[in-house]
């Protein structure tokens, strides 16, 4: 039985990360979509609990996931979770060093737990939340990138930031 965590902002939910959700589940038995309560360089737009209700929203008909918030080092939710596997999608080579890092530090600090990465579908390997953020602010279609939930709930929060018409 394989229990893996996928840990994100989700600032919203992209079908990048929907794609990685996927194909994490076809090679697991257990996927925990970590989702973290606050990211020292960014300021989210949704809050923990919007931004979980979106990924429950969009992962519904999938079996074996769930998804829970998280503050603190990703490894100590890991270890909570009892989680055997880390998974990170990458994107670019421009992701490469950050996460070699980051599953290097999280090897150091408990060895039991892999990360693993799944290369991201070429069509999303351009995506990110803050280019769906601000092609949403400036009242751009954002329906190509991101579930229909992620882009309802934008707008809603864009009219309320009064950032778009
Ligand atoms: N397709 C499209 N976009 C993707 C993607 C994919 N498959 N995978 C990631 N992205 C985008 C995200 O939308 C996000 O965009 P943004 O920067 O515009 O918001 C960006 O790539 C990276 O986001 P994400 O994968 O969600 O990671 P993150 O950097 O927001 O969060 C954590 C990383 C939460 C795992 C990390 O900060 C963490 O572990 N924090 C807890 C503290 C800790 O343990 N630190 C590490 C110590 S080594």
């Amino acid at each position: 039985m394989i229990t893996a965590i996928y840990p994100g902002s989700f600032d919203p939910i992209t079908f990048g990360h929907l794609d990685i959700i996927k194909r994490s589940v076809r090679v697991v038995d257990e996927l925990i979509v970590g989702v973290v309560f606050s990211h020292n360089a960014k300021n989210a737009l949704f809050s923990v609990d919007e931004r979980v209700r979106m990924i429950e929203e969009v992962t519904k008909d999938l079996e074996h996931v769930k998804v829970v918030p998280f503050r603190g080092l990703l490894i100590d939710f890991a270890k909570d979770m009892k989680a055997d596997v880390i998974i990170r999608g990458l994107r670019a080579i421009t992701d490469f060093e950050y996460e070699l890092q980051m599953s290097q530090t999280n090897h150091r600090l408990h060895a039991e737990i892999e990360t693993m990465f799944l290369t991201t579908s070429v069509e999303y390997s351009y995506l990110s939340s803050s280019v769906v953020k601000e092609v949403a602010k400036f009242g751009g279609d954002v329906s190509q990138f991101v579930p229909e939930i992620s882009a309802m709930e934008l707008r809603k929060k864009m009219k309320q930031k009064g950032e778009c018409k």
